[in-house]
């Protein structure tokens, strides 16, 4: 073994990773909250050695971070694999271990099983831990990889778990837990991130909350099948850890072949979940080509539950018309533009303009778009195919399936095969067409239907079915500098912290109902920042739902996110359009603060409200929001307090109404509306008496330090 310091740390904006290395392999000692300038880690190891309890091995044993059962470890491995039945098990010993002050690299092999296993931990300026994990195969014939696993410890105190669950317009639906001895996973098995993805999973302290107690979070930056678990063995020990979940023999490392783990994502906070969200922005916004850092949001409007696929240059203008007098910035044509796509049966993977509908070509409706000011913005869907295209009737051997079956479909479609490097050149040279004949700003690019029986040549291809779409996305955006993607899959179905880095906004949901996205958003935003979720003001009639909304709770819902329009703007009358042209100017002149601040989410004594907030990084300003969920239990609302603010500022805080009035039933309004002057901490503790708002309402209160 070479030479290696005793032990190593990493500290962060009060997050500590510490790493021993003298029992010959790295194991994390803690990760956490730091644990102060005088620590002496090598005395923290001792500290943290066992007693051998009765029927059990004779010596101590911590397995460190590759978990090997050859070290004593009898919970699950961080590598499973075999070569040919062989090589299943595995000592890895370190080889090589680099630092700076803000990573630590270990390299360690097991010369005789022919493997050699590297972790990277970096910390960044945020205290987020990114964990890049490799396995190489050394030997001299192929090896099985069935899994790579990360996992971190947590301490006997981390009592709960939270992961997420969700379907088509219901995403991201919280499950808290107790966590008790076993396993509990999360696992995604349609290839793409999916409804019921688990963006971040969570562990907690049982007293833990928004504002409060602590928690940890581990997050995939990942787009295909995933596995997110927390583990309590028998001995008490707990662990929360995540990884690609790899199908039967989808990897087969050659001799000299490397795997590379997508990164996993680990946070921590002291003060609850609002801690480990403000973590993920900061991170997320720090990088060069975040969203956000580009250029401000536009603000967007989107055809698709105006039209869908009644595509009319006439009727596009004078939406065109109206959205213009509104304000808005982005003029987004959805399905049904190309191809034989009438309806949704045929016509995906022809990605030439329909000339049925478009005679001209899409010039006639860009030309209206752009001399009204705003930019232009298209839909695809370039990893599916209807049967019922030229593309299918040319390849039906491109999409992915095994043997001779054909897959069921999924909205009368198949997927792509775009590992075939065939399939992959026909989509990138279809759109990479439009995009060069077009001036479009922004693609939409959507993901309808989950991958069953994902094979190429009959083996399984979901990891490079999804690195063949990072990479086309990274093409095009190579090709035509500051194109815009927008990440959907039948609303919020791919959302997750890989596609952060390959597209630019994710459609949130498809569920427009403002009552809906209140939770929707709200939990998608515990790790994705709100500039980058599309939140569109919706019809009166929900389109989903069916149910009917206020305007000013529609609005106020899709202000907290990249805000845009989702509805036939023809249909509205004069004072509608002065409303939308107020609330438009609003999210203008607020998003550079809605979109750089820290979330807060105010605990509230029931479910019947929603209070949360955007506080600029200075506490300098503040944007906050009451929902109302449900008809409260009391006669007059719970105080709204406003959390965030530096309690020692006095503040300045009034409601607003840049978007009409929500429905109130009181007889008396409360008198602090217009204005009155408190100090943070006063808001926090004491609050404000609201004024009665009816169920499924909001209103808007600012807060400004005097
Ligand atoms: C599903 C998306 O989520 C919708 O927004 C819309 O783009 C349709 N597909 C179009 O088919």
């Amino acid at each position: 073994m070479a030479q290696t310091p005793a032990n190593i740390e990493l500290k962060s904006d009060g997050v500590q990773l510490v790493i021993d290395l003298s029992s010959g392999t790295p194991v994390v000692l803690h990760w956490g909250s730091d644990l102060g300038p005088n620590l002496d880690g090598s005395q923290l190891n001792v500290a943290m050695q066992e007693g051998v309890p009765h029927a059990d091995l004779d010596t101590f044993q911590n397995p460190g971070i590759w978990r090997e059962n050859a070290r004593g470890f009898l919970g699950r491995p961080t590598i499973q694999g075999h070569r040919e039945g062989q090589d299943w098990s595995q000592m890895f010993d370190i080889v090589e271990v680099k630092t700076t002050p803000t990573n630590i690299f270990v390299r360690s092999e097991d010369k005789a099983a022919g493997l050699e296993v590297a972790a990277n931990f970096e910390m960044t300026p945020s205290g987020i831990i990114r964990i890049s994990q490799t396995l190489k195969n050394t030997g001299s014939s192929h090896f099985s990889l069935n899994d790579l696993t990360t996992f971190l410890p947590l301490p006997d105190y981390a009592a709960e778990t939270v992961d997420f669950t969700g379907r088509w317009v219901k995403e991201r639906q919280p499950q808290r837990r107790e966590i008790q001895v076993g396993t509990w996973a999360r696992e995604i098995r349609e290839g793409r991130s999916g409804h019921d993805y688990t963006i971040i999973q969570m562990a907690m302290t049982s007293d833990a909350n928004y504002q409060r107690g602590e928690v940890w979070s581990l997050g995939l930056q990942w787009s295909g099948n995933t596995r997110h678990l927390v583990e309590r063995q028998p001995t008490g020990r707990t662990t929360i850890g995540a990884g690609e979940l790899l199908l039967p023999g989808e990897l087969q490392l050659a001799p000299g072949q490397t795997y590379e783990a997508p990164v996993v994502v680990a946070a921590h906070s002291e003060t609850g979940i609002d801690g480990i969200t403000d973590r993920h922005y900061r991170w997320l916004r720090s990088r060069p080509k975040h969203p956000s850092r580009v250029r401000p949001r536009p603000l967007t409007l989107n055809v698709w539950e105006a039209v869908y696929f009644d595509h009319n240059l006439e009727k596009l203008t004078q939406l065109a018309d109206v959205a213009q007098s509104i304000g808005v910035e982005r003029f987004v044509l959805d399905d049904g533009w190309f191809g034989a796509r009438r309806d949704d049966h045929k016509g995906l993977g022809d990605w030439v303009v329909s000339e049925d509908v478009w005679p001209n070509g899409l010039k006639p409706l860009i030309d209206v778009v752009k001399s009204r000011g705003m930019e232009f913005g298209l839909w695809f869907e370039g990893e599916m195919v209807n049967p019922d295209s030229d593309l299918y009737r040319a390849h039906p051997e491109w999409i992915l399936h095994v043997g001779d079956r054909v897959p069921p479909e999924g909205r009368f479609q198949q997927v792509l095969d775009i590992t075939h490097q065939g399939a992959y050149d026909h989509v990138l040279g279809q759109v990479d067409a439009i995009l060069s004949e077009y001036d479009i700003a922004y693609i939409k690019w959507d993901h309808n239907r989950t991958l069953t029986e994902a094979a190429h040549l009959g083996q399984a291809a979901v990891r490079e079915q999804t690195k063949a779409i990072y990479r086309l996305f990274d093409e095009l955006k190579l090709r035509h500098p500051g194109l815009e993607i927008e990440s959907c899959s039948s609303g919020g179905g791919r959302i997750d912290l890989g596609m952060v880095d390959h597209a630019d906004r994710f459609w949130t949901s498809d569920c427009n109902d403002a009552l809906e996205r209140q939770y929707i958003q709200r939990y998608t935003q515990f790790a994705i920042p709100p500039e980058m979720l599309g939140s569109h003001i919706g019809p009166t009639h929900s389109h989903t739902t069916h149910r009917t909304h206020e305007l000013s709770f529609r609005a106020i819902t899709a202000l907290f996110g990249h805000a845009g329009l989702e509805w036939d703007l023809t249909e509205t009358t004069p004072e509608e359009r002065k409303i939308l042209t107020s609330w438009a100017a609003y999210y203008k002149a607020n998003r550079d603060l809605l979109h750089s601040g820290r979330m807060v989410r105010i605990e509230q004594p029931d479910d019947s409200a929603f209070v949360h907030g955007v506080v600029a990084q200075d506490k300098s300003r503040a944007i906050y929001a009451l929902a109302t969920l449900r008809a409260m239990p009391g006669m007059t609302p719970n105080a709204l307090r406003l959390e965030g603010l530096d309690p020692q500022g006095s503040y300045r805080v009034k409601m607003v109404e840049p978007a009409g009035s929500p429905r109130y039933v009181h007889r008396q309004m409360p008198k602090w509306l217009d204005g009155v002057v408190l100090t943070g901490a006063a808001l926090a503790k004491v609050g404000l008496r609201p004024p009665i708002l009816a169920p499924e309402n909001a209103i808007l209160i600012e807060a400004e330090r005097i």
